[in-house]
């Protein structure tokens, strides 16, 4: 219980010091993480994700979930929740190609810069989505 106040204090450092990172700055992702995003997207999530027994992910609840939103918690929520019927199973690297394909289809603009599974910098960045 003691070590949460240190890591707690890293975290807000590391969110106003860190060079060359804004804090509140948006998430990127680039069109080949997205392109790759929706070949996983569509083996291991439309199964459900297709309106059947799970909401298309598009949906307004999506952006009000989300959107602008520290970008760690859609990941920290895909990578503990999802597939829901086999929580955690994906490779990291395959979640966070998911991720950039559901950035893209809530509005998002692909870039240059990837979409990183490193936690501090998706903790520092928001998901700002738009309504599709
Ligand atoms: C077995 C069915 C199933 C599969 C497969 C599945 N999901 Fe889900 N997902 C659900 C259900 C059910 C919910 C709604 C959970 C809730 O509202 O509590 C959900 C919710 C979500 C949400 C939140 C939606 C919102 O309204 O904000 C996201 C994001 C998501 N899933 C992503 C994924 C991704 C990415 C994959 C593939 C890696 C995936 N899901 C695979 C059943 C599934």
């Amino acid at each position: 219980m003691r070590r949460a106040v240190p890591i707690i204090a890293a975290v807000l450092l590391a969110s106003t010091a860190t060079v060359g990172s804004t804090p509140g700055e948006a998430v990127t992702f680039t069109a080949e993480q997205a392109a790759a995003g929706a070949v996983v997207f569509n083996q291991q999530c439309v199964g459900c994700h297709d309106g059947s027994d799970a909401p298309v992910l598009t949906h307004p609840g999506v952006w009000s979930h989300w959107a602008g939103r520290p970008a760690y918690r859609l990941y920290d929520f895909i990578t503990q929740f999802m597939p829901a019927d086999r929580p955690g199973i994906l490779p990291r690297e395959n979640y966070v190609l998911a991720m950039a394909h559901l950035l893209q289809l809530n509005g998002m603009a692909a870039s240059d810069n990837p979409l990183s599974e490193d936690v501090d910098s998706l903790r520092r960045q928001i998901a700002p989505l738009a309504r599709p």
